[in-house]
């Protein structure tokens, strides 16, 4: 049988040139080997963003008119929104009594988001709230609603990942029957990129990225003013040379050759011209996803027939998932 992958992300702005390397590709080469579902996760974007709600409706369409861009085979993936299936909500408050407080808040990815909050709002942790805290068993049933076996992911998720395996064992031990499969996270090989400032993360709240939807002229106005050192050598060295390296590694990845050759490549170019050149084999390289994703722009009645679509079809898997889950459980009536 084909195996069933889960993947998907929280709708917060337009996805950018990390996802793009980092796990929007690999989704166009599953769909030879696996049936993959795709989640616009925009309850859990809510654990963050409850009070800008539009925020989230708004990144939903672009969310989905980003993945749709890759050209999807909609025979072999579907693309649905979490908001959508109300059987996610129903197996998070049946997970709910599964694990504690305790571990939640062991979780190492929690541990780290909680961090952030207290900086953010300067407070010693009051304002983690139920719902934040909970999100990894809320994605616990993302997964298993579909009853999937492999969920790609960043190494920031794993932990999240980890700790909905321990939920399904848990629900299979208990209930004595086997609902879910076992399912496992699949980490994306691609290397990561930075921020265009250098900062360890591409996001949006740090207004560092180069977006998939950005023109040729957004492209390299943000390149021309990444950061970079007082050398004047472009090298690969990660660890002492973030920003160069970070460029050099986008070099690399646009023009599909290994970083070693990408540094050959690249002696004795100043950084102004590199730049030009980067941002030019950037817009190359995405010329024909943005292509695509104006198209798509234009058809929103298209890219809303998709989700529809989505919906229906994971709504008919998360039945046959609840109906065994109530049986299993013996709260059937
Ligand atoms: N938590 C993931 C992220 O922040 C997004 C996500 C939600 C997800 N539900 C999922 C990823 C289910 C994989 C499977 O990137």
């Amino acid at each position: 049988m084909l195996k069933t992958i889960l993947t998907g992300d929280r709708p917060t702005g337009p996805l950018h040139i990390g996802h793009y390397f980092g796990s929007l590709t690999s989704r166009k080469a599953f769909e030879k080997e696996y049936k993959t579902f795709i989640i616009i996760a925009d309850i859990q974007a809510l654990t963050d963003n409850w009070d800008e709600t539009s925020k989230v409706s708004k990144a939903v369409l672009e969310v989905a008119t980003d993945n749709l861009a890759l050209s999807l085979d909609l025979s072999k993936t579907t693309l649905f929104i979490q908001s959508q299936i109300p059987q996610i909500a129903e197996l998070t408050v049946l997970f709910s009594n599964l694990v504690t407080i305790n571990r939640l808040k062991r979780n190492p990815t929690i541990k780290t988001e909680i961090e952030q909050k207290k900086n953010k709002f300067g407070d010693s942790g009051e304002s983690v709230t139920f719902g934040f805290l909970g999100y990894p068993v809320s994605q616990t049933a993302d997964i298993t609603v579909v009853r999937a076996n492999l969920v790609p992911v960043g190494i920031d998720q794993m932990p999240v990942i980890e700790q909905g395996v321990e939920i399904i064992e848990k629900f299979n031990r208990l209930y004595k029957n086997e609902v879910f499969p076992h399912f496992e996270g699949k980490l994306s090989t691609a290397p990561k990129i930075l921020g265009l400032d250098g900062n360890a993360k591409m996001s949006k709240s740090l207004g560092n990225c180069v977006y998939l939807k950005d023109s040729d002229e957004e492209t390299l106005a943000k390149i021309k003013s990444a950061k970079t050192d007082s050398g004047n050598s472009l090298t690969f060295e990660p660890e002492t040379r973030p920003e160069i390296s970070n460029l050099v590694l986008l070099y690399s990845l646009v023009n599909e050759i290994d970083v070693e050759i990408a540094v050959k490549d690249l002696v004795g170019i100043q950084y102004g011209a590199f730049k030009q050149k980067l941002a030019q084999d950037v817009n190359n390289y995405f010329r024909e996803f943005r292509e695509k994703r104006m198209e798509l722009v234009n058809k929103p009645e298209f890219v809303r027939q998709v989700l529809e679509n989505g919906r229906q079809k994971v709504l008919q898997e998360a039945e046959k998932t609840m109906q065994m889950v109530r049986q299993a459980m013996g709260i059937e009536y």
